[in-house]
C-alpha cells in the first residue's frame, strides 16, 4: 500500500495504474475509520482493480463554531484498517497541501445544497464539493463511493458531477448500523454512554416515520410530527430540522408521491447526528 502525503506523490502513483489500464475506485473520507467506511471500500474493490482512499479532514468544509480541532483522527489505526482491505493508495494531506497560501477558486454549491444540513452550516457544502472536486482532479478516478448516510452531500456531488461533466461515476451505498440501528458516524466517538442510548432516538423516530408510510400514511405533515414527538420524548435530544424531500432538487414534500428523502438532524448534547431514509413507494 502506498502513502501518499503530497498531491505530486499521489498524482504519480494513480499515473503508473492508469497507464496499465487499470480500473480506479476513490473513497473520500475524513478518517477515522469505521465499518460504514469500510463498506464503500469493500464495494470499490469490488467493482474497480485498484482503491484509493483520501484521509483530509477538510478545513473548508467546517463553519468557525464548529468541532474541525476536535475532529477525531487515527492514522495509525486508517492505514492499518485499509491495509487490510487491500487498498492500494492512502492519500493523507495537510490543509496546506490541499489549500496552499494564495488558494482561492471554490466550487458554488447549487440550490440543493441550501436545504436541511446547508441551513445550519452555510458553506459547508461549498467546502465539501471543492475538496472533492479537487480530489478528483489529483487522483482521477473512474468510480467514487459515497454513503447515503450523508444524502445531501451524495445529491450535491452527483449534481456536480453533471453539471460540470465529470469523467466518473459517483455510487450511493447505503447506511451501515450498529445493531442497535444507531448510524455509525466518527462523531459517535463523541457520545457518553448515557448520550449514545439517547441518540437512539433517531432510529426510533425514522422508524416510526416508515411504520407510518407502510400503514399508507402520505401526508408529510403528520409523518414529520411523529418524528418530531419521538425526539421530543428524549430529554437530551433537541431537533435541528425533520424534513421530507424529493430526491431530485430536495424541494419540500407535502404528500409523499414520488421517491422522498426523509432526512432529521439532532443533537444529542453538544454533540450533532444526522440520519435519514429513502422512500420509494
Ligand atoms: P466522512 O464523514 O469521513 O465520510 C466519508 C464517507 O463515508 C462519506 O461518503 C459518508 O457518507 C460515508 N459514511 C459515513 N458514515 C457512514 C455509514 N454509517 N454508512 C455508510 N457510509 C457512511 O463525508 C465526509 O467524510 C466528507 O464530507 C468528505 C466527502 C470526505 C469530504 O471531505
Amino acid at each position: 500500500m502506498e502513502i501518499a502525503a503530497t498531491v505530486a506523490q499521489a498524482k504519480a502513483v494513480v499515473r503508473s495504474w492508469r497507464s496499465h489500464g487499470l480500473k480506479l475506485g476513490l473513497v473520500p473520507t475524513m478518517g477515522y475509520l469505521h465499518e460504514g467506511h469500510l463498506s464503500l471500500i469493500d464495494r470499490a474493490a469490488a467493482e474497480c482493480d485498484r482503491v484509493a482512499v483520501s484521509v483530509f479532514v477538510n478545513p473548508t468544509q467546517f463553519g468557525p463554531n464548529e468541532d474541525f480541532e476536535r475532529y477525531p483522527r487515527d492514522f495509525a489505526k486508517d492505514s492499518k484498517l485499509c491495509a487490510a482491505k487491500g487498498v492500494g493508495l492512502i492519500f493523507c494531506p495537510e490543509p496546506a497541501e490541499m489549500y496552499p497560501p494564495g488558494h482561492a477558486t471554490y466550487v458554488e454549491a447549487p440550490a440543493l445544497a441550501t436545504g436541511l444540513c446547508g441551513r445550519s452550516r452555510p458553506g459547508h457544502f461549498r467546502g465539501v464539493l471543492t475538496v472533492v472536486l479537487k480530489l478528483f482532479m489529483i487522483l482521477e478516478p473512474d468510480m467514487a463511493y459515497f454513503g447515503l448516510k450523508d444524502a445531501q452531500q451524495f445529491f450535491c456531488l452527483k449534481k456536480m458531477v453533471e453539471d460540470l461533466n465529470l469523467n466518473l461515476t459517483v455510487v450511493p451505498c447505503p447506511t451501515v448500523r450498529e445493531s442497535s440501528g444507531l448510524a455509525l458516524s466518527s462523531r459517535n466517538a463523541y457520545l457518553s454512554a448515557e448520550e449514545k442510548n439517547a441518540a437512539l432516538c433517531l432510529t426510533k423516530a425514522l422508524n416510526k416515520a416508515e411504520s407510518l408510510l407502510k400503514a399508507g400514511e402520505r401526508r408529510g405533515e403528520v409523518i414529520l410530527g411523529a418524528i418530531k414527538e419521538t425526539i421530543a420524548q428524549e430529554p437530551l435530544a433537541s431537533l435541528e430540522y425533520a424534513e421530507a424531500v424529493e430526491t431530485g432538487q430536495l424541494t419540500e414534500v407535502k404528500e409523499f408521491v414520488t421517491e422522498t428523502l426523509v432526512a432529521i438532524a439532532v443533537h444529542i448534547g453538544q454533540t450533532r447526528l444526522i440520519d435519514n431514509f429513502i422512500w420509494r413507494g
